[in-house]
């Protein structure tokens, strides 16, 4: 990661502390992944040479550009999904700075709607980190989207594990994926699909 990247990144994580630590109201919150969940994605982003990236849950974009950096590095790209108008433009002016705009494209939209309208296995891995009680609903989309091999990485498996329960049971008693629950940042559930 370039010098001016990681200033950045520690500049974002300064401002998620002291906004989350005095901001109520849950839309005006950026509840970022942890700096080791952000170091995971990238290794993991590499490892599966996962070019087409698809991130449920922009926020400001902290998330993305861990994930951002890691595709650029093996010519791939993310694509980042956030429907709060406010959440969007924050995004967009850190993608700008970061220098990693061009590999990065930010949908302004309900996740539900951009999963239901994208193709079948065109992603590499998907990163789900959004309204944890509409996981099930999103499901079949979600494994649709995925192709063969590909991996499903959602966050806060750990530090909410009852509203995570109807989701992780869903995807266990799927027979075409393996899981496992990795106590990294805020606990990472990962399924990858079937290779066939
Ligand atoms: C936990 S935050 C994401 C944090 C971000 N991944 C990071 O670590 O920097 C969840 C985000 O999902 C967005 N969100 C919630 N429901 C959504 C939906 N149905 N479609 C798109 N975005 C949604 C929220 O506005 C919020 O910004």
């Amino acid at each position: 990661m370039s010098a001016s990247l990681d200033s950045l990144m520690a500049e974002l994580e300064r401002f998620g502390e002291s906004n989350d630590a005095v901001t109520v109201e849950r839309p005006r919150r950026m509840l970022n992944i942890t700096r080791d969940t952000g170091e995971f994605l990238s290794v993991l982003v590499r490892a599966m040479f996962a070019r087409q990236v698809l991130e449920i849950g922009t926020s400001n974009g902290y998330s993305t550009l861990w994930l951002a950096e890691a595709a650029t590095d093996i010519g791939g790209s993310v694509t980042s999904v956030e429907f709060s108008e406010f959440k969007v433009k924050l995004a967009s002016d850190n993608f700008a700075r970061s220098g990693l705009s061009s590999v990065i494209s930010l949908i302004h939209d309900d996740a539900g709607r951009v999963l239901e309208r994208a193709a079948p296995h065109s992603f590499d891995l998907v990163f789900l980190d959004s309204e944890r009680p509409e996981y099930p609903g999103w499901w079949s989309n979600l494994r649709r989207v995925l192709r063969p091999g590909g991996l499903l990485v959602v966050d806060n498996a750990i530090s909410h594990p009852e509203q995570m329960a109807p989701f992780v049971a869903l995807v266990k008693a799927d027979a075409e994926f393996k899981t496992s629950l990795v106590p990294v940042g805020n606990g990472e559930f990962l399924a990858v699909k079937a290779r066939r």
